[in-house]
């Protein structure tokens, strides 16, 4: 059991989730762990907004019991219907049977589809305000961020904004789940990394739904996302974080991602950053996509304004590690980035026409031509890589 007072009868009765090898099965929750964030709120009525994955469940249960007792819960609110805040409900309604449940449109088709609960319903649409046993609660849309069903809600007596996954990030909060007890430094690189992997590629929705909720941003006294910190004394600072990476506002600083099968491709890599280096570059991210899960190279990307990818061809192809890593980059796109290329291969090629259609589809911006080494890179070929990192050096802020 393990719930926060947060305020004027709201909880934090969410988990922290260290046994989940991959979110989505795709992104490592590592030895930092994941917050499912829900929350409580304890007046004339009880309302929850969202669960926990489900086999947290029984935790989940026990932290509400803890705070009403007998009461009974009145309203479930579904901010966003993605197992990892919605797998509870049915644990909700085992418990609770009469419980109401608040959503919009979208929101109700999924509830049946994975929970079959079709009873109950309460819908609510953009804008909407529900006055639950004097209680006002606002409902906003913010969809495909990242669901189509997505939305907030705000609570207006105490400036809350329950901001489902707008504004997470990965990392479990340890002892304390607010802002100012916590390093928020700490947070940076999880939220980038939950930025790039889950909000990405929606990034223009993600810019839409800010621009929507910015006529609240001045009542906006508190912040309680899905995952991550609750922003209590200073929800400026995850908002203008957001906004910044809702329009991929780039840093100075640059990624080198490789995939090499015997080093050759290593070593032109080497030679890159070594260019670097002699340009004045201070931030270098150096990563073997083999040896990554690209959700931390993604998270760099997403962060620093340089880009060098380089691959060796695969039997006509490019190396595998490296086209998954290009797949969920297509995605994101390279907006704001100044790129390199540069593959080995040894007889016919195959990657360089893979980064091709890639430098086609993002429109990537690269100030050199892509540097292609048969084998060991030759004197020509250094000093052909070593042009393309001075001129890429050059465009950098
Ligand atoms: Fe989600
Ligand atoms: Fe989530």
């Amino acid at each position: 059991m393990n719930t926060t007072f947060i305020k004027d009868g709201i909880y934090w009765i969410g988990v922290h989730d260290y046994t989940t090898y991959m979110f989505e099965g795709c992104w490592p929750i590592d030895q930092e762990g994941v917050n499912y964030n829900a929350y409580l709120i304890d007046d004339e009525k009880v309302i929850l907004i969202d669960t926990v994955k489900e086999f947290m469940a029984e935790e989940y249960i026990e932290n509400i019991k803890s705070i009403i007792g007998d009461k009974d819960v009145d309203y479930l609110v579904i901010n966003h219907m993605e197992p990892d805040h919605s797998s509870s409900i049915e644990a909700v309604i085992a418990e609770w049977p009469d419980v109401k449940i608040i959503g919009n449109a979208k929101t109700f088709p999924m509830l049946q589809n994975f929970y079959r609960v079709h009873k109950n319903l309460i819908e609510v649409s953009n804008g909407e305000t529900l006055d639950l046993g004097g209680r006002e609660l606002q409902f906003y849309m913010t969809p495909m961020v990242h669901w189509p069903e997505s939305m907030v809600t705000f609570d207006v007596q105490t400036g809350t904004l329950f901001s489902m996954d707008i504004f997470g990030s990965y990392k479990a909060t340890v002892g304390s789940i607010f802002d100012d007890e916590n390093e928020v430094e700490t947070f940076l690189e999880p939220t980038y990394r939950y930025y790039a992997t889950i909000v990405g590629k929606v990034t223009e929705m993600a810019k839409k739904s800010l621009a929507a909720l910015t006529p609240l941003v001045p009542s906006i006294k508190t912040i309680c996302p899905s995952h991550g910190l609750v922003w209590r004394t200073d929800p400026g600072y995850i908002l203008n974080l957001y906004i910044k990476l809702a329009n991929a506002e780039v840093e100075e600083g640059v990624v080198i991602a490789y995939g090499t099968m015997y080093g050759n491709t290593r070593e032109s890599a080497e030679i890159i950053a070594d260019e670097l280096r002699n340009c004045g570059v201070k931030t270098i991210k150096f990563y073997d996509v083999g040896r990554t899960n690209i959700s931390y190279i993604l998270a760099d990307i997403w962060r620093y304004q340089g880009l060098f990818l380089g691959a060796p061809s695969y039997y006509g192809q490019i190396l595998p590690t490296m086209e998954n890593l290009l797949y969920k980059l297509e995605g994101n796109k390279v907006r704001n980035h100044v790129c390199g290329f540069f593959t080995d291969f040894s007889w016919s090629g195959g990657a360089n026409r893979v980064f091709d259609k890639f430098i086609q589809a993002t429109g990537a911006n690269c100030p050199a031509e892509m540097v292609n080494v048969k084998g060991y890179p030759t004197d020509e070929d250094e000093k052909k890589l070593r042009e393309m990192a001075r001129a890429v050096a050059r465009q950098l802020k």
